[in-house]
């Protein structure tokens, strides 16, 4: 028994001397001779229409070949109150909301179905002047499935990899991934031979998030953020800034 104890303990100290070789060491400790800078960072833009300075952050943080920008952490909760939450891409900006397209026999499509209200994150870190600068848009609101119609064109603009996915793929369903190759393989060469096209299907669905809350956070290197928060009042938005 001593024995083991022994060596539980001399294991421990050995695990000990190694981690303190692979943790990283406390930062302030690092800092402790350098001069710490500090400030209140100020969100400059002006805009009465919340969708004006999120149009504004969304501009500036996109590139061509990039999907960093309209990546979105998108919540929801089903009518037990359970809350999930999934990464999405923002198919569409419209004047009054925010579209994304997702497989009607989903977990969030069911969440929606029972409790149709959902969040949506933007996260948006960038360098400025050297600095770092951190942008968040936080939107609420609730939730309209799109017309067919109003959709088609998101869906006709999809790559190749999308459409044959929505063609192959029941989300979050189990899967065989000899069979789901073999049934990428067989429908790529049917559609190469023109034998089929691929319409969109009537499982893939386009989601509108219409906001009624849209608060903004933005902080520039070593500052205190600035939060500003937008309440739709009637046609109006009421603007309150935030501690951060
Ligand atoms: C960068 C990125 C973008 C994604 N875009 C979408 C999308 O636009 N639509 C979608 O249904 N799933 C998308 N997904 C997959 C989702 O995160 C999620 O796995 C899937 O929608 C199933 O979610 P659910 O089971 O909660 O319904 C994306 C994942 C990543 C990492």
């Amino acid at each position: 028994m001593r024995l083991l104890i022994n060596n539980v303990t001399s294991n421990v100290v050995k695990f000990m001397r190694f981690s303190t070789t692979i943790l990283p060491k406390n930062e302030s400790v690092l800092k402790q001779d350098e001069k710490e800078s500090t400030g209140l960072h100020r969100i400059n833009k002006n805009c009465k229409n919340p969708f004006d300075l999120f149009k504004d952050w969304y501009v500036a943080h996109q590139s061509p070949n990039q999907i960093a920008s309209k990546a979105l952490c998108f919540s929801t909760a089903n009518k037990k109150g359970e809350i999930s939450s999934r990464t999405l891409i923002l198919r569409r900006l419209d004047e009054d909301g925010m579209v994304i397209m997702t497989d009607n026999r989903s977990r969030k499509a069911r969440d929606l179905n029972e409790n149709p209200y959902a969040s949506m994150i933007f996260l948006w870190i960038s360098m400025k002047d050297d600095l770092i600068l951190s942008r968040q848009a936080r939107i609420e609101g609730s939730v309209q499935k799109l017309s067919t119609d109003n959709m088609l064109e998101i869906y006709d603009a999809e790559p190749l990899f999308c459409k044959i996915r929505a063609h192959i793929c029941h989300q979050g369903t189990t899967v065989d991934w000899n069979q789901m190759k073999y049934n990428h393989d067989s429908l790529l060469q049917k559609y190469e031979e023109n034998q089929t096209g691929l319409p969109k299907p009537n499982h893939v669905v386009a989601y509108k998030l219409i906001p009624t809350k849209m608060e903004f956070y933005e902080s520039l290197g070593q500052t205190i953020a600035d939060r500003l928060l937008y309440v739709k009042n009637n046609a109006n938005w009421d603007i309150i800034r935030l501690a951060a």
